[in-house]
């Protein structure tokens, strides 16, 4: 995280940090866990110009119309240096290329890596790419070559719960059996977006319970009480599930190993077992003897870990 900021607020830094600074970062994790967010921030703190589409918005049905529109947008990013282009949902737009894929399909990918490749060479202007996505597995390497920074965003800590309540909560009045604290640990594996949908409710909840009482109390403030958070919550469990977290631990494990033991402590998810990459087997003198005997077993491993020996006949 501090290398990708370092890389858009100094671009004149030398020696290794120079060489240490990356042209762009890939944003993954599962959905609501503020993503989006981290991009737009890092874009207001860093005093960056900020280009934002989606994938959905510069996808386009005629055939050359994305690669056009993605040079555009690197042209567009120079211009208006320091600035920062961010894809959101950029799956969608640099899936990996397949053997099958139209001329067209695989084309838009290339472009993006003609891109980033002068992006590299373009020393003053060039612009801080951010690819965001829920499915890392579905980007073509190729893009993910070019994109060395990677930062995992699960959901948060009790902590990070605690505090991100109090800012959900800051106007509104709650009654005085509400801690904070509770209501973080009523939510483990809720995600950022989970938590304000969490807090949206228990404010409808307890704003449709003033109305309904008429009209010579309606003026007063709602005041949210623990009754409505348990409602709340009732009506709104996790989205993340666990599924889609070990698509992500994959990920983390093939690209961002730095995340992985996190990833997996939070979803209690276990490593896979290790599979014997193929060695050559040890073969005896003794089995290769053309003296010896003809049906003897060797006691080496087949490839792939099979565990069936070889018969050297
Ligand atoms: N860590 C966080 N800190 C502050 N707000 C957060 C955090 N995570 C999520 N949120 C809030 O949750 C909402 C959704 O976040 P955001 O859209 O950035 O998630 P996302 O990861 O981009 O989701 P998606 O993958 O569905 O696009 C936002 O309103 C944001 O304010
Ligand atoms: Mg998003």
């Amino acid at each position: 995280m501090r290398m990708v900021s370092q890389s858009i607020e100094k671009p004149e830094a030398y020696g290794i940090l120079k060489r240490a600074q990356t042209g762009g970062a890939l944003l993954y994790g599962p959905p609501g866990t503020g993503k989006t967010h981290l991009a737009r921030v890092l874009a207001k703190e860093s005093n960056a110009s900020m280009i934002q589409i989606s994938a959905a918005s510069i996808e386009s049905k005629y055939v050359g119309e994305t690669e056009k529109l993605v040079k555009a947008l690197f042209h567009l990013g120079r211009m208006v240096s320091p600035s920062i282009i961010f894809i959101d949902e950029a799956d969608a737009l640099f899936r990996m290329r397949a053997a099958g894929d139209q001329n067209w399909e695989t084309s838009r990918v290339n472009q993006l890596l003609n891109e980033s490749d002068g992006l590299l060479k373009n020393e003053k202007a060039r612009p801080f790419l951010i690819l965001a996505t829920n499915y890392p597995n579905n980007l073509d390497h190729a893009v993910l070559r070019r994109i060395p920074g990677r930062v995992y965003l699960g959901p948060p800590s009790s902590k990070a719960r605690e505090a991100m309540f109090r800012i959900y909560l800051r106007d509104e009045d709650l009654d005085r059996n509400v801690r904070l604290s509770d209501l973080a640990s009523m939510t483990e594996k809720y995600s950022g977006s989970d938590l304000r949908a969490v807090c949206i409710h228990a404010a409808t909840t307890s704003q449709s319970e003033l109305e309904s009482m008429g009209e010579e109390i309606s003026n007063r403030t709602r005041v949210l009480k623990m009754c409505h958070f348990k409602e709340a919550l009732k009506a709104n469990t996790p989205t993340i599930t666990r599924h889609a977290m070990k698509e992500i631990e994959r990920f983390a494990d093939q690209f961002d190993r730095q995340s992985v033991d996190r990833i997996r402590s939070y979803f209690n998810i276990q490593p896979p077992i290790p599979t014997n990459r193929y060695e050559s087997p040890v073969i005896s003198k003794s089995t290769l003897d053309p003296q010896g005997d003809k049906n003897s077993l060797a006691t080496t491993e087949a490839p792939m870990s099979s565990k069936r020996p070889i018969l050297l006949t």
